[in-house]
C-alpha cells in the first residue's frame, strides 16, 4: 500500500539542524515572509546573528532551508523570578515552512536555541507570540514555557502577544 499524501510529506523530508549562515539570509527572509507577519530588513536579520550566532540556527532538508530560529540575548527585569535581574534569552522570530511542519522540527529548533542560549549564560528565556496562534502557543507549552503576561495591542495590527518565558538550567 502506497503511503498517504501527509504520510509520504514526513518520509520525503530528512533534516538536519545547522548554523545558519550568511548565505542562507534569503532563503531566511522567504521563510520569514512567508510565515509569518511581522517582516523584518536583511539588516535587521544580520544584526540578530551578530549579537548572538549561535542561537541562529536552520533546519535544512536535501531540497532546502524549511526553517529557522534566531533569538538574541538581553540584560533586564526576570520574567520568572519576581523583582531579579537577568540575563535573558528572547526568541524574536521561528518558522517552519508550511509543507515541513508536524515532523517536529519547530521544537528541535526551540529546543536546540534554548541549549544554545544556555550556553551563552542565558538564565532564562522568552518570546512573544500572538494570542490567536494556538499551534505555536501549544508547541511553547507543550515544552514547558509558561504565559507570563498579556501584553495588549503588541502587535502592529493591533492584536495582543503572550509573553511566554522558561526557566534554563546551565549545560
Ligand atoms: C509554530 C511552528 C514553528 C511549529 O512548527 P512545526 O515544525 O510544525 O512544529 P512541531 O512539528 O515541532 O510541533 C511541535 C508541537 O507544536 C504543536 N503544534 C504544531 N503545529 C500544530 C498544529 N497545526 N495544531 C496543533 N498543535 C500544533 C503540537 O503541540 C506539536 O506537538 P505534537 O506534534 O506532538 O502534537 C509552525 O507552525 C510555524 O512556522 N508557524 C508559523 C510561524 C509562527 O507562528 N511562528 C511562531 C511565532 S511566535
Amino acid at each position: 500500500m502506497y503511503p498517504d499524501t501527509e504520510s509520504a510529506k514526513m518520509l520525503e523530508a530528512p533534516h538536519l539542524l545547522r548554523p545558519f549562515n550568511p548565505q542562507d539570509l534569503s532563503a531566511v527572509i522567504e521563510i520569514n515572509r512567508v510565515c509569518l507577519p511581522e517582516n523584518y530588513s536583511p539588516y535587521f536579520f544580520m544584526e540578530v546573528f551578530k549579537s548572538c550566532p549561535e542561537a541562529f540556527i536552520v533546519a535544512e532538508t536535501s531540497a532546502k532551508v524549511a526553517g529557522y530560529i534566531m533569538c538574541r540575548v538581553e540584560f533586564g527585569f526576570s520574567d520568572t523570578r519576581r523583582f531579579r535581574m537577568a540575563r535573558k534569552g528572547h526568541i524574536v522570530s521561528v518558522a517552519v515552512l508550511p509543507e515541513y511542519r508536524r515532523q517536529g522540527i519547530g521544537r528541535e529548533l526551540v529546543e536546540a536555541a534554548l541549549r544554545a542560549l544556555a550556553g551563552n549564560g542565558a538564565e532564562e528565556c522568552f518570546l512573544e507570540v500572538r494570542t490567536v496562534n494556538e499551534e505555536a502557543v501549544r508547541l511553547y507549552k507543550q515544552m514547558t514555557f509558561e504565559i507570563t503576561r498579556t501584553i495588549t495591542h503588541y502587535y502592529h495590527d493591533g492584536a495582543d502577544a503572550y509573553l511566554m518565558s522558561i526557566k534554563l538550567t546551565r549545560p
